[in-house]
């Protein structure tokens, strides 16, 4: 079964997406995960300068899914831009796309990561305006508010010469009302969403939050229903596609994605608990699915939710 899809006019051999922060900081890496059947690869998230993070225990899995306070570590955008040129070589041999994520904590900043980052040539380039965990030292992200998403969007969309994609967080109470923003103000592309939260977890015996930030993003199967619900309201907001991501682990949940109007689909979480495999097996359950269910391909089926009583 054909079930490549066309991403903002971009080729991608299947819809199952690496999820930005999830082995994407080496180009090694990367290359695996398009080996092991990945549609596209997105880099862990970048910034201007060098960033070392949260101390350990930075992610824990909580019995429904996981929660992490990585912090952003990341290696700054120049050694970055060397890492995903040399990882962009490789997965042009392969077909597979690469998606460049960046993050910054001032608009002036994003537009300057942005357009360093487009040095590496990706054929996406991801902005983060919605991390969690950071709260304390930059305070809400972006994406809390339409007009400072509207605002960082328009202002790196006039500087990078790829589609931008625009992720979005899950904790604000109207998600569509800032994809509309995001979608008005030049993104070509929604990624949603990133983590839920922030939540903690607490030692029984020491009696104190065990990450060592104390509160984390919440990913994996328990924000699943959450993440469909996003992406069913922001496809019936916007026209741009949107990339489906939270808590996709089997080919159902991928197909729940798309039905709910994903163009593609983001696996993160799903490799702590199916490994490398994750994107072959995923693939070949829904291939299984859809022809159970006579579905002949993933755009006869994108957002029928909608279309359901
Ligand atoms: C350990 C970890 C690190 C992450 N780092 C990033 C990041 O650097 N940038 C980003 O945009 N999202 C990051 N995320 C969020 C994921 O890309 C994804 O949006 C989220 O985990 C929900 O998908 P999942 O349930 O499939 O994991 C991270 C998630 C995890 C679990």
């Amino acid at each position: 079964m054909n079930l490549s899809v066309q991403l903002c006019g971009v080729p991608l051999p299947n819809p199952l997406i690496l999820a930005s922060g999830i082995l994407g900081t080496q180009a090694g890496l990367l290359v695996r995960v398009a080996r092991a059947g990945a549609g596209a690869v997105t880099s862990k998230s970048c910034s201007l300068q060098p960033r070392a993070g949260h101390p350990n225990p930075t992610v824990l899995d909580w019995g429904g899914g996981l929660i992490n306070a990585i912090g952003l570590s990341n290696p700054g955008v120049e050694a970055q831009i060397a890492e995903l040129r040399a990882a962009k070589q490789q997965l042009r041999t392969l077909g597979v796309p690469l998606i460049a994520s960046v993050f910054a904590h001032t608009v002036n900043d994003f537009v300057a990561v942005a357009e360093r980052m487009c040095l590496a040539d990706p054929d996406f380039l991801e902005i983060n305006i919605s991390c969690p965990n950071v709260e304390a030292e930059f305070g809400p992200p972006f994406a809390a508010d339409p007009r400072m998403s509207a605002a960082v969007t328009s202002a790196v969309k006039a500087v990078v010469n790829c589609p931008l994609i625009v992720k979005l967080s899950p904790n604000v109470s109207d998600i569509a009302a800032i994809a509309r923003a995001v979608e008005d103000a030049g993104a070509d592309a929604i990624a949603a969403i990133n983590t839920l939260g922030p939540g903690m977890v607490i030692d029984i015996h020491s009696g104190a939050p065990i990450l060592a930030n104390r509160v984390g993003g919440v990913s994996g199967p328990a924000i699943r229903p959450i993440a469909v619900r996003c992406v069913y309201d922001i496809y019936a907001t916007v026209r741009i596609p949107v990339i489906g991501i939270g808590g996709v682990t089997t080919g159902r949940d991928a197909l729940e994605m798309i039905l709910a109007g994903a163009t593609a689909v983001g696996i993160g979480s799903a490799l702590y608990y199916r490994g490398l495999d994750a994107f072959q097996l995923i693939r070949s359950e829904m291939e299984n699915l859809m022809e159970e269910c006579s579905y002949r391909n993933l755009d006869e089926i994108r957002g029928i939710a909608h279309e359901r009583p």
